[in-house]
């Protein structure tokens, strides 16, 4: 077999076998093809497409390319959520302790990654003395003995994927359904669970701009899962402007404990408990994804899913502490206020604005050499339809590099739109697919 011949057959339309795609896919990540070749590929099958099996096939051999995670010695059903990344978005730590105060085991490797804030694992890190990184059996162990563990994920799931992906990213092929799908179910498909939830995101704040493509990529994902043999639901979610109030590390892990508290954002709250609901449906821990959620805002209430946070924090040799006392979080140096320049109403918050100021702040990495600074970041005073006077304080920027917290308020800034109407209120959940 010929790597330029699979080229060719792509760029004329053709159909790739189950044994072309692996030849791909393993003499990629065995560096026998060189990466022209391989950009070559990808942007033929950026313009032709890939049909249903040729994803699936794609999906398989990148999943198959590292370790595929063993969990059966972990009790019940593992059920995993995933999120294609917004502004804000910290409901991993709101969910995992909901759904494991349900009896639902969550064994969860998360990624760093890039963005506009780090990823679940950074974001725990910020609690002092967690530990992401774990001996596999202890890993197995706290999930058995406190139904939630999160660890980095590690180089051995989807190594295929680390290495298409850096291609892809400087020649304009991310963009791509099946080559999106595939890139996040093989890490999916690898790392062992049950079931997925995944949590889509659409609006300008997200991979997917529109609803529509939100949907496709949805429904794609969903149906490799479960070709797979694990219950995948898609959940279209809304991330036209951020997710509750805080951006940033330490700042999420606030406000996460705050909503386990019971005084989170109602954005966050509501969509955290319907999420936690279908994945202790898709659990087996209730009969409809209804009472899944019954039992996820019940376990909100009586502070079932708090003790779960604590017994989280405490297993990964974080220190408890911070769930009553936050001045045990590292402190920012400087922080700036942003402010109104006239009365009226916040038309919109621009949620990709937002993001990019949090990063710029010192919250996010825009390559994977740069720190993370934990406590910088932003905490949104006023959302989209709040009403606002002129010199009243819209949002705060926190960091500790006093020229990225000037920079990252300016920016803010221009993420409201104040004017003298209230939006129309978006739904916070579009679309549930898969259940
Ligand atoms: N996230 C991923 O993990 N892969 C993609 O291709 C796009 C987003």
């Amino acid at each position: 077999m010929r790597i330029s011949e699979i080229i060719i057959k792509k760029r004329d339309g053709g159909v790739l076998t189950n044994e072309e795609i692996q030849f791909f896919v393993n003499g990629y990540t065995n560096g026998r093809i060189p990466d022209y070749q391989a950009s070559a590929l990808l942007m033929a099958i950026y313009f032709q497409g890939l049909n249903e099996e040729e994803t699936y096939q794609l999906t398989r051999a990148m999943r198959d390319s590292g370790d595929v995670a063993d969990l059966s010695s972990i009790e019940g059903i593992k059920v995993d959520k995933h999120s294609t990344g917004g502004v804000g978005d910290k409901t991993t730590l709101i969910v995992g302790p909901l759904a494991a105060a349900c009896g639902v085991p969550v064994a969860k490797m998360s990624g760093r990654g890039l963005g506009f804030t780090g990823g679940t694992v950074d974001k725990m890190e910020s609690i002092p003395g967690f530990k992401t990184t774990l001996e596999e059996k202890e890993f197995f162990e706290l999930v058995n003995k406190n139904g939630l563990s999160v660890i980095g994920q590690t180089g051995s799931i989807a190594p295929a994927d680390k290495k298409i992906y850096a291609p892809r990213d400087v020649t304009g092929t991310v963009e791509n359904l099946s080559l999106i799908t595939a890139s996040i179910m093989s890490k999916k498909l690898a790392s062992g669970s049950d079931a997925i939830v995944l949590d889509v995101k659409c609006g300008d704040g997200a991979f997917m701009e529109t609803a529509e493509k939100a949907e496709q990529l949805g429904s794609m994902m969903a149906e490799i899962g479960n070709a797979d043999g694990k219950k995948t639901v898609a959940v279209i979610t809304d991330m036209n402007q951020p997710l509750g109030r805080a951006v940033g590390n330490s700042l999420e892990v606030i406000e996460a404990i705050e909503t386990l508290k019971g005084n989170g954002p109602s954005d966050i709250t509501e969509l955290s408990v319907k999420l936690a609901g279908i994945m202790i449906y898709v659990g087996g821990r209730a009969a409809t994804p209804e009472e899944g959620t019954e039992k996820a805002q019940q376990a909100l209430e009586s502070g079932a899913a708090l003790v779960k946070l604590r017994a989280f924090i405490a297993g990964q040799g974080g220190d408890t502490g911070v769930i009553d006392d936050y001045s045990l979080f590292k402190d920012h140096v400087y922080e700036v206020h942003v402010t109104s320049p006239v009365s009226g109403f916040v038309e919109k918050l621009k949620a990709k604005q937002v993001g990019l100021a949090s990063q710029h702040a010192g919250a996010g990495r825009a390559s994977k050499e740069d720190e993370i600074d934990m406590s910088a970041g932003i905490y949104l005073s006023k959302k989209a339809g709040d009403a606002v006077a002129a010199g009243e304080l819209l949002a705060t920027v926190y960091g500790n590099d006093e020229e990225k917290v000037n920079t990252a308020a300016k920016e803010l800034q221009e993420a409201y739109i104040i004017g003298e109407n209230t939006p129309e209120k978006q739904p916070l959940i579009h679309k549930v697919i898969g259940l």
